[in-house]
């Protein structure tokens, strides 16, 4: 059974109120239960994390080497332009995982079309609200069931 955890960073347990004309008006608890819905869908396990702080997020990847986590899809927020102690959790632990942005970062400001995580990521969706989210969960299942079909062969 695919066991993935979705990281969410500083400022989204704001969603719904903040910038709802760039991030739009979901909550956060409405994409968690979206999560929840098509992990039992799917036959899979998923988690949710949300901190407002870096040094937590580290921790949470370090755990979840430890937790039998097998994927991670990660919306690091504004770490992702700053975070070399995420990047550096990652490649630690090496969990493979999909970074995802509600909003498309590439079609902002300058500093936001920066990531300290993307070239270390399977991949990254960027630009569909919510959607981000589910797009990323539906990729991270196949994935999970690619590499235990890889290790029963
Ligand atoms: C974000 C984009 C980041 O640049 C920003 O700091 C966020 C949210 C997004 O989901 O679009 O907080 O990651």
């Amino acid at each position: 059974m695919a066991n993935i955890l979705v990281i969410h960073g500083p400022n989204l347990n704001l969603l719904g109120t903040r910038e709802p004309e760039v991030y739009g008006a979901d909550t956060l608890a409405s994409i968690n239960q979206s999560l929840a819905q098509m992990a039992e869908q799917n036959g899979a396990r998923v988690q949710t994390y949300q901190s407002n702080k870096e040094g937590d997020i580290v921790s949470c990847i370090q755990q979840a080497g430890e937790k039998d986590i097998q994927f991670i899809i990660i919306n690091p927020a504004a770490y992702t332009h700053t975070s070399v102690a995420i990047r550096d959790a990652f490649l630690a632990t090496r969990i493979p995982f999909i970074e995802v942005h509600l909003s498309n970062i590439y079609a902002r400001e300058e500093f936001r079309t920066q990531s300290y995580l993307s070239d270390l990521a399977v991949g990254v969706i960027s630009g569909f609200g919510k959607n981000s989210y589910l797009l990323a969960f539906e990729a991270a299942i196949i994935h999970c069931n690619q590499s235990s079909n890889q290790e029963t062969e």
